[in-house]
């Protein structure tokens, strides 16, 4: 179907409007946010990490991710962090089985609780989720980069606000695109899936579960049982970890580094070993196809392209002033 002029007029004025709403919201973030009215906010997250990644090495890339659906799903608002109650079904628990780890959501709850006994009733949820995201990313190799902050927390989560706004690890591109423009997270409307390339190099570090994947493996599609474009080498190993497409194990999503935030998700995908049709369907057009090329061949390039990709997607339909609220329990609406 052709557009109409209407349609066609009703998303550029959104185009322009809708960017210009997004970036008032986010200049209200600041870095140093709370320099006056907590001094030790970063660091105290910062502590809460550090305890939790001695024990667990990989509790990072889950905190990564929670960072990403928290923004994806009502903005930057702490909402991926609220737990079911009183008949509500919240984000977390939504069908689509997001798999984050409980191990995940007490890492927030003692730097809340940290933060809370330093300084009670200044620190969001969803502030805690932007730091420990950014302190993963540097832990783990990608660099530090500053993270503007004054968020405040939403009350609302919804396990059926997900579906739509979460992208599924077997989207095809024009449904990539969607999500991830609806966000307002690309370049410009030309280079549109090269502005989403960056945020795949974020699958460098952490694990997936077998389903995620194993349509590519098992009965792909009548012509072929494995994914073509699925290294054949590669399909026979996951097929190991994996026997089953109902098997649950974890797989490493980048084998060569699997806590190493580096470029190397993005040589795998050069080697057809992305493990997504997701991050695998990038290749397959120019414009992003370059872009994959680039962050493999230059780490720098992409470690500083992904941070500032991270403070973006971090200013996604925030709360900030008067809006929302300081959880006292990132668990919970006040
Ligand atoms: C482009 C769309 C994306 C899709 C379709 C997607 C899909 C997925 C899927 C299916 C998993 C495996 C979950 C499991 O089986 O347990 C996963 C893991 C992960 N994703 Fe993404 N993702 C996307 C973008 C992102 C972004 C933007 C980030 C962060 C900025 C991110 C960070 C991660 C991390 C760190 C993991 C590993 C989690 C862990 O080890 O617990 N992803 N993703
Ligand atoms: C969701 O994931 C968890 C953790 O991997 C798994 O134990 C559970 O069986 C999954 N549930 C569904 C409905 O897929
Ligand atoms: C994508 O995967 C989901 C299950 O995770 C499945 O219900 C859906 O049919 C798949 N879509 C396509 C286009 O294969
Ligand atoms: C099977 O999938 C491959 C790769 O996506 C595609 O080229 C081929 O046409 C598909 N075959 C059928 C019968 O759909």
């Amino acid at each position: 179907m052709a557009p109409t002029l209407a349609s066609l007029v009703a998303i550029f004025s959104c185009m322009a409007l809708c960017s210009l709403m997004r970036a008032s919201a986010a200049s209200k973030l600041r870095v140093g946010f709370y320099a006056q009215t907590c001094p030790r906010a970063e660091a105290l997250v910062r502590e809460a990490f550090d305890d939790a990644v001695r024990k667990t090495d990989d509790i990072g890339a889950d905190l990564l991710r929670m960072h990403f659906h928290d923004c994806f799903v009502r903005g930057c608002d702490g909402s991926v962090l609220i737990a079911s109650a009183n008949g509500n079904t919240a984000e977390k628990d939504a069908d689509i089985n997001q798999t984050f780890e409980e191990e995940a959501f007490q890492v927030v709850d003692n730097a809340k609780a940290s933060l809370e006994a330093a300084c009670p009733g200044v620190v969001s949820c969803a502030d805690i989720l932007a730091y420990v995201a950014r302190d993963s990313v540097a832990h783990y190799g990608g660099g530090f980069y500053d993270v503007p902050a004054g968020r405040r927390d939403g009350r609302i989560s919804l396990a059926t606000d997900t579906s739509e706004n979460i992208p599924r690890h077997n989207f095809t591109l024009d449904q990539l695109t969607r999500v991830f423009a609806r966000k307002g997270l690309t370049q410009s409307e030309m280079i549109t899936l090269s502005g989403i390339a960056v945020y795949i190099g974020a699958h460098t570090i952490g694990i997936a579960h077998c389903p995620a994947f194993t349509e590519r493996l098992y009965n792909f599609n009548s012509s072929s049982g494995v994914d073509p474009t699925l290294d054949p080498a590669y399909a026979v190993q996951l097929q190991q970890q994996c026997p089953t497409a109902a098997s649950n194990t974890e797989v490493p999503m980048d084998l060569p580094s699997e806590l190493g935030f580096d470029n190397s998700y993005y040589k795998g995908i050069l080697r057809n070993r992305g493990l997504f049709t997701s991050d695998q369907t990038l290749v397959s057009t120019p414009a992003a196809a370059a872009q994959v090329k680039l962050f493999a061949r230059n780490s720098a390039v992409f470690k500083s392209r992904f941070a500032a990709a991270m403070v973006r997607m971090g200013s996604i339909g925030v709360l900030t002033g008067s809006n929302g609220e300081i959880r006292s329990n990132c668990r919970a609406p006040n």
